[in-house]
């Protein structure tokens, strides 16, 4: 039986030439700050476009921040905003930027003690400096939802948050700005959303066809659109129809009612806090593996999912043909193509999550030495 509240406030500005639009979107009688990651919009020139539309305002700039941003960096942010007394913040860049960008919003405000609280003991956020995003990479749908995933370099942890304080105003989704995208970034927002269809539909039939359906679409418009992007970068379409699917693959929409999974993505965030990989990397790497483990308790749906998505009426042969898909796209999945020892990883993560207490997937069922399993099999 679906049962369900879905309200979601983004505007969403979409198409060639909308950073322009910054101009009507972003309040004229606050302090604004922009902030960005390491320079790619300075060359792409994204930069100049939003400084333009920015006219006259007041505006100061936060750079640096980095792929999975740190709290540390985060915490810099927050300072600048207090001292400076800024009214709104504008995300210029990838999920890592946008994510950041939530986080410093509700840090700025945090009536608590300590903001790492919001993540590490999932402290409610009361309020958040509003906030709007220009974004430019396809991949997390961080755009048009209330998550946000920050690391701590001092304690090696990634951790997530979400809040509706943190829904941003507004995203730009202009995919022109994408094309100066390296292949890696390309394949990474790729398999990122690809896993998140995955999260909201491979679980268990929950009589709900409009939520399955729209799953498929988005996943089928990945495989169709994904290759194209990688062949020709300069493919405005193709680069449309991936950042729209994108966003659709996580803002809330096909998880309507539905059981979620999300063990990937907690174990990916292990690996990635242990061992650096990127964020669709650990992915990439996870879920093939996830997928054999839990064969029994997903067989429907990985049934429907094989028939519908590549014609085929076997669990191991649609599991083998999305790893393939990954591989076609260039994306490595297994712990050694990174460099990593499987051992090590099974050992480390399955203890972080048992002293945690962790319970994994839709049922809850999945343990820290089911994790071990996967992550030994991933070698
Ligand atoms: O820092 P700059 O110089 O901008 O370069 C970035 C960065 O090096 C570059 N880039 C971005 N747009 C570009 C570009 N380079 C050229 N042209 C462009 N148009 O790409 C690199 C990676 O950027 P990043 O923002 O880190 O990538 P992504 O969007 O994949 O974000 C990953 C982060 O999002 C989190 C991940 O854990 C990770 O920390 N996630 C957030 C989620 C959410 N908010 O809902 C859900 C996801 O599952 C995910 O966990
Ligand atoms: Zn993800």
């Amino acid at each position: 039986m679906l049962n369900f509240e879905y309200q979601n406030p983004v505007r969403i500005v979409f198409g060639k030439g909308t950073i322009a639009e910054l101009d009507k979107l972003v309040p004229a009688d606050v302090s604004v700050l922009m902030l960005y990651g390491g320079g790619s919009i300075k060359k792409n020139g994204v930069y100049n476009q939003v400084v333009t539309a920015l006219g006259k305002r007041r505006v100061l700039e936060f750079s640096g921040i980095e792929p999975n941003p740190l709290y540390e960096t985060c915490m810099k942010a927050v300072g600048m905003i207090k001292q400076e007394k800024i009214g709104f913040l504008l995300a210029v860049g990838g999920g890592s930027v946008l994510d950041a960008t939530k986080f410093i919003a509700a840090a700025a405000l945090f009536g608590g003690i300590d903001p790492w609280d919001i993540l590490a003991k999932g402290a409610e956020v009361k309020a958040a400096v509003p906030l709007g995003a220009v974004l430019t990479l396809p991949a997390t749908g961080s755009e048009m939802n209330i998550n946000s995933v920050i690391s701590r370099a001092s304690s090696g942890e990634k951790l997530h948050f979400s809040s509706p304080c943190v829904y941003p105003q507004f995203s730009i989704l202009d995919p022109e700005t994408t094309f100066s995208l390296p292949e890696r970034q390309t394949v990474n927002g790729i398999v990122d959303a690809y896993v998140h269809v995955f999260e909201q539909y491979m679980t268990y039939d929950m009589s709900s066809p409009l939520q399955d359906r729209q799953a498929e679409a988005i996943i089928r418009t990945l495989i169709e659109e994904g290759p194209k992007v990688i062949k020709n970068p300069m493919d405005y379409d193709a680069r449309s129809n991936v950042m729209w699917a994108a966003t659709n693959a996580l803002n809330g929409l096909i998880g309507c009612g539905v059981p979620q999974d999300w063990a990937t993505h907690m174990i990916g965030h292990e690996l990635t806090a242990f061992y650096g990989i990127d964020h669709a990397q650990s992915l990439a790497v996870v879920l093939p593996r996830l997928l054999t483990h839990c064969k029994k308790e997903k067989q429907a749906k990985l049934l429907q999912y094989g028939q519908r998505i590549f014609g085929l009426k076997d669990a191991d042969a649609a599991i083998k043909a999305t790893e393939d898909f990954f591989n076609s796209l260039g994306m490595k999945t297994h712990l050694s193509d990174y460099k990593i020892d499987a051992v090590d990883a099974a050992n480390k993560i399955s203890s972080r999550l048992k002293a945690r207490g962790t319970m994994l997937g839709e049922k809850a069922e999945l343990s820290p030495d089911g994790v071990s399993q996967i992550l030994l099999g991933c070698e």
